[in-house]
């Protein structure tokens, strides 16, 4: 038996083609049935929106296997989305959350020119809506996912990072390579083997090796594309360099480190404690301030920490 999944009349776009057949609950006599409403390969007329409308319907139901088509039509037509007032706030970060993670997910299985792509595009939506919307940065915090996988965390890291480069004044311009850079920073992982990555006992020189390799890796798939990309490559080449020298792949100092591969190698650090990791339960936004201030001092730019600390402070509770 077919399952579904529900989804908003606000988030479908009058006159487009949806890509999956739309469906809607209704109840006779008691029993309650999902009867087809637009099929897959119609466009969704205003007629069709209005009735909806005129009846007060706003949940309306996909099959559950289309859940993909669903999120690719979210991403393609994100920024009219992302614009329009009558969706709520809430839905609008839930939207960019899930089409960010289904697009990374897209791209790190299949690191190509035309899903490398589309993280730009969607970083470029992320930093419009952050810049528009007063209300982006509290309502995408809000549902940051706590479990970890590269794409989730890819998606946490650009969210995070966009959020706080607005904060210290980064300009849009910057704002939107960076943000894509941070999309793709652990790229590079997707070469390296998952039992080395979720490995949860300590790693073997070895494994330390492979996974080192992972942002040359990253910046060479990126080139290989054929990607037309600038100041990305610093968030990806350099987001493990400490302040004090000890970090790879190039071990530079604070000054040789581009300040925002500084600043995402905070927040790396930061999301990758605060999420449940194969190894070890998530831990707690203040602890993990903390530990990066007892144990990783040195590594990091302290004045930029400073910022995050006062940046993050400003949004909690
Ligand atoms: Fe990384």
């Amino acid at each position: 038996m077919q399952t579904f999944f529900p989804v908003t009349l606000s988030s479908l776009k009058t006159d487009t083609i949806i890509g999956c057949d739309i469906y809607l609950l209704v109840s006779d006599n008691g029993r309650s049935r999902y009867v087809l409403y637009c099929k897959g390969d119609t466009a969704f007329e205003n007629e069709k929106r209005e009735l909806l409308v005129r009846k007060n319907v706003n949940r309306l139901f996909i099959g559950k296997d289309d859940k993909q088509k669903y999120s690719e039509y979210l991403e393609s037509n994100l920024q009219h989305i992302l614009s329009d007032e009558k969706i709520q706030p809430e839905e609008k970060a839930q939207i960019v959350y899930g089409t960010g993670t289904t697009m990374l997910h897209d791209v790190f299985k299949e690191p190509v020119h035309r899903n490398i792509v589309r993280s730009q595009a969607f970083a470029y939506n992320m930093i419009d809506y952050i810049l528009r919307d007063g209300r982006a940065a509290y309502n995408l915090l809000k549902i940051t996912s706590h479990d970890y996988y590269t794409y989730t965390h890819s998606v946490n890291v650009a969210t995070i990072g966009s959020l706080f480069a607005r904060n210290i004044g980064l300009n849009e311009k910057d704002m939107k390579s960076f943000c894509t850079g941070m999309l793709l920073h652990d790229l590079g992982k997707t070469k390296i083997s998952s039992s080395i990555l979720n490995k949860k006992g300590p790693l073997t020189d070895e494994e330390f090796g492979k996974i080192k390799m992972h942002p040359e890796t990253g910046a060479k798939i990126l080139r290989e594309s054929g990607s037309s990309f600038k100041d990305e490559y610093a968030v990806i080449l350099q987001h493990h360099e400490n302040c004090d020298g000890s970090g790879y792949p190039y071990g530079l100092k604070k000054d040789d480190i581009h300040y925002v591969a500084r600043l995402v190698h905070i927040i790396d650090i930061y999301d990758a404690l605060t999420t449940r990791r194969s190894y070890s339960p998530p831990q707690k936004p203040f602890d993990s301030l903390r530990l990066i201030k007892t144990e990783m001092y040195n590594s990091v730019d302290h004045a930029m920490l400073k910022s995050f600390i006062k940046f993050l402070g400003g949004h909690s509770g």
